[in-house]
């Protein structure tokens, strides 16, 4: 049920809140592409007198990944073969990923696509002629459900006209689950295991961001899908640019946070991404190398990534390096070593690569072409168009250039890191890839029973985008329905009492009742710390020792330890945040999540003595690859009653042959 929109400024916090309890036999967490997913589909399966709600912090119309829209749906299978894109996946993230998982998204996904244009969203097609028809025009030629080709800009990637994607997603998903089982406006702080059964989830507690109330939530099973982590490093903007990211800013590493606390194991935290990106605006590259055929050059105006040397590079990262789709990574690895060496500013040569488009157009489709390049900004990244309006940037006639990012956390994109969870119930599947309760196999589970994930939450996959985090929040909640089926006996009764959830959730507001008046300026007191304050001084931290921009992400022992030693002295002070405003007591429980979740990187780093993922981060003290030693996965775990985590290597499977 949406709330109204807040009217004057923030709204204050009264020093005791309402607190109001809810019975549910299914919890979603989180209103991105995934939990759309999820809640399109979980009545199919559902018994009519099952209780399911979904939650989401922000309103589900504009929330998540998506909320901006995208140009392109990166995951469609079409006439390729599920096992190429798992050949695929596997390549782009060096070697070591759970093929299971990706093999299940995989035969699933494309379904998803062919809702999203049966509920309206415009997919370009191909005409006879081999001409591109876009918006409304693609469906002369017939639904992609029917046959009709969509424009392909790589092997997997497809053109939308897609502003308002989410929106279409979102309206879909509200209908089927009925808007009086989503709450919007809810941020989940905490998720709470069972008294009875340590290892068994049953419930959760959060705060609304527009009211003075905390939730409290019982439920059998759940989905956890809050997205990944941004601001978790420092960003290349500041100042007045300063909010700009590339992945959503709203995304606090909350799904691996609150997982991992309640116990869930998580895997290959060290990987992260850093996409190349038009410069200050985050504007995505992939239409244009893929659609336009653009290419960088460095500041001496050389190609070099087709030159030999970066030939003899890639080489050294066989078979992953020499295959016909650089890695992500590896792509990134060029550049820097350009940039390095003094060679950068790097470039995207745009009125290179329109022109040698428009050398078989006529004036009108010339014109079109350069429509189609503004558009690509305006469907996903409006900002890099309103830059290129305040720099005279006429795509056509100048170059813009491109930079890699301060590094996200994530699972849905060209990342892998994420929660360990079980594969589908296939004979296929190893043994220690699948595992469930009572005999019985939940694909897309967690090591926590009853908790479930999807999208940027499961680990060891990517390349799902959006698309395929609609797919797997899908599977999910047909898996949850089993789920709670199975154990229709369970009464969950959390660890936490309401009122003592309560109490947690509502501390830093009463540290600001408390020490208020102590100071005359609401930011600077000597009793409490903002959240303001603490995300700069996490951000300071992570760049100059985590392997940020600061330092060409390069990172080693000493700088890791050290990193750690602040990330106590954080966690420390998170016990003296203080929040007046409900948004305020949001962004004390962000930090909280990011702190949690960039220690766990942290961490996966420190473990994993070689640099798997050049280019997105070095090891300079162990900068090679070591397949002997670690290629394998690693996890992670953790134990809030006693503060401790531990680490460890798990095998890798080949399923797929290479
Ligand atoms: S977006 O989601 O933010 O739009 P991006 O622009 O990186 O993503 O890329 C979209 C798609 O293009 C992804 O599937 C990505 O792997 C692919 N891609 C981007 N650049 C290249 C490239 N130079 N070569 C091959 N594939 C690429």
């Amino acid at each position: 049920m949406a709330l109204p929109n807040k009217a004057h400024g923030e709204l204050k916090c009264v020093e005791t809140p309402e607190v109001k309890e809810h019975d549910v036999d299914i919890l979603i967490v989180g209103g991105g592409m995934a939990a759309c997913g999820t809640a399109f589909e979980i009545k199919k399966w559902a018994d009519d007198d099952m209780k399911i709600l979904l939650v989401d912090k922000a309103a589900m119309e504009r929330s998540g990944a998506v909320a901006q829209g995208l140009s392109a749906i990166n995951t469609y299978i079409g006439d390729n073969t599920v096992d190429d894109y798992v050949r695929m996946v596997r390549n782009d993230l060096m070697g070591i990923v759970r093929e299971d998982l990706i093999f299940n998204l995989g035969r699933h996904v494309d379904d998803s696509v062919h809702l999203f244009e049966e509920w309206g969203l415009p997919i370009w097609k191909k005409d006879d002629n081999n001409k591109n028809l876009n918006g409304k025009q693609g469906l002369k030629v017939g639904l992609l459900k029917d046959g009709a080709k969509p424009v392909r800009t790589g092997k997997w990637q497809i053109m939308i006209n897609g502003e308002s994607y989410k929106r279409i997603v979102a309206e879909a998903a509200k209908k089927a689950l009925g808007e009086d089982n989503i709450m919007e406006r809810i941020f989940i702080v905490e998720l709470l295991n069972d008294k009875n059964e340590e290892n068994r989830i049953s419930g959760a507690v959060g705060i609304s961001t527009r009211e003075n109330v905390v939730h409290y939530f019982r439920t059998n099973a759940m989905m956890v899908a809050c997205g990944g982590a941004v601001n978790i490093y420092q960003p290349r903007s500041v100042g007045e640019g300063k909010g700009r990211a590339w992945y959503p800013v709203w995304n606090a590493g909350s799904t691996y946070t609150m997982a991992l606390r309640a116990g869930a194991e998580l895997s290959m935290m060290e990987n992260r991404f850093t996409p190349a990106r038009f410069k200050d605006g985050y504007g995505p590259v992939g239409a244009w190398f893929l659609l336009f055929k653009a290419h960088l050059e460095n500041s001496l105006g050389e190609n070099y990534a087709a030159s030999q040397a970066a030939k003899d590079e890639l080489a050294n990262f066989a078979p992953y390096g020499t295959a016909p789709i650089t890695p992500t990574c590896l792509r990134n690895h060029l550049m820097l070593f350009e940039m390095k060496a003094g060679r950068g500013p790097i470039t995207m040569t745009t009125p290179e690569a329109l022109a040698k488009l428009g050398e078989t157009m006529d004036k009108k489709e010339l014109k079109h072409l350069e429509a189609e390049a503004w558009e690509d900004f305006l469907d996903m990244t409006c900002g890099q168009a309103n830059l290129w309006c305040a720099t005279n940037t006429e795509p056509e006639k100048k170059e813009s250039e491109i930079m890699p990012t301060e590094p996200y956390l994530l699972g849905s994109h060209s990342g892998c890191c994420g929660i360990w969870v079980s594969g589908p119930d296939e004979d296929w599947v190893p043994g220690d890839y699948k595992w469930g309760d009572g005999g019985k196999v939940y694909s897309q589970m967690t090591t926590v029973k009853g908790l479930f994930t999807a999208a940027d939450g499961i680990g060891c996959s990517g390349h799902k985008f959006s698309s395929g985090s609609h797919a797997e929040g899908r599977i999910a909640a047909k898996q949850m329905v089993r789920w709670v089926k199975n154990h229709a006996d369970f009464k969950p009764e959390p660890n936490m009492t309401a009122q003592e959830a309560a109490d947690m959730v509502w501390k830093p507001v009463k540290t600001w009742f408390a020490n208020k008046d102590y100071s005359t300026m609401a930011d600077v007191n000597p009793k409490y710390c903002k959240p303001a304050g603490m995300t700069m001084r996490l951000m300071k931290a992570t760049n100059e020792y985590g392997g940020g921009v600061a330092t060409y992400y390069q990172t080693n022992q000493k700088a890791l330890e050290h990193l750690m030693e602040l990330f106590q002295m954080m966690r420390e002070d998170c016990e003296l945040l203080a929040a007046g405003d409900l948004h305020e007591l949001m962004r004390c429980w962000e930090i909280f999540h990011r702190i949690y979740t960039v220690e766990a990187h942290t961490r996966h780093i420190m473990f994993r003595k070689e640099s798997r993922f050049p280019g997105f981060y070095y090891r300079t003290d162990f900068n090679f690859q070591d397949d002997e030693n670690w290629f394998c996965f690693v996890n992670s775990s953790y134990d809030k009653n006693t503060n401790e985590w531990s680490m460890k290597k798990v095998p890798y499977h080949r399923i797929i042959p290479m």
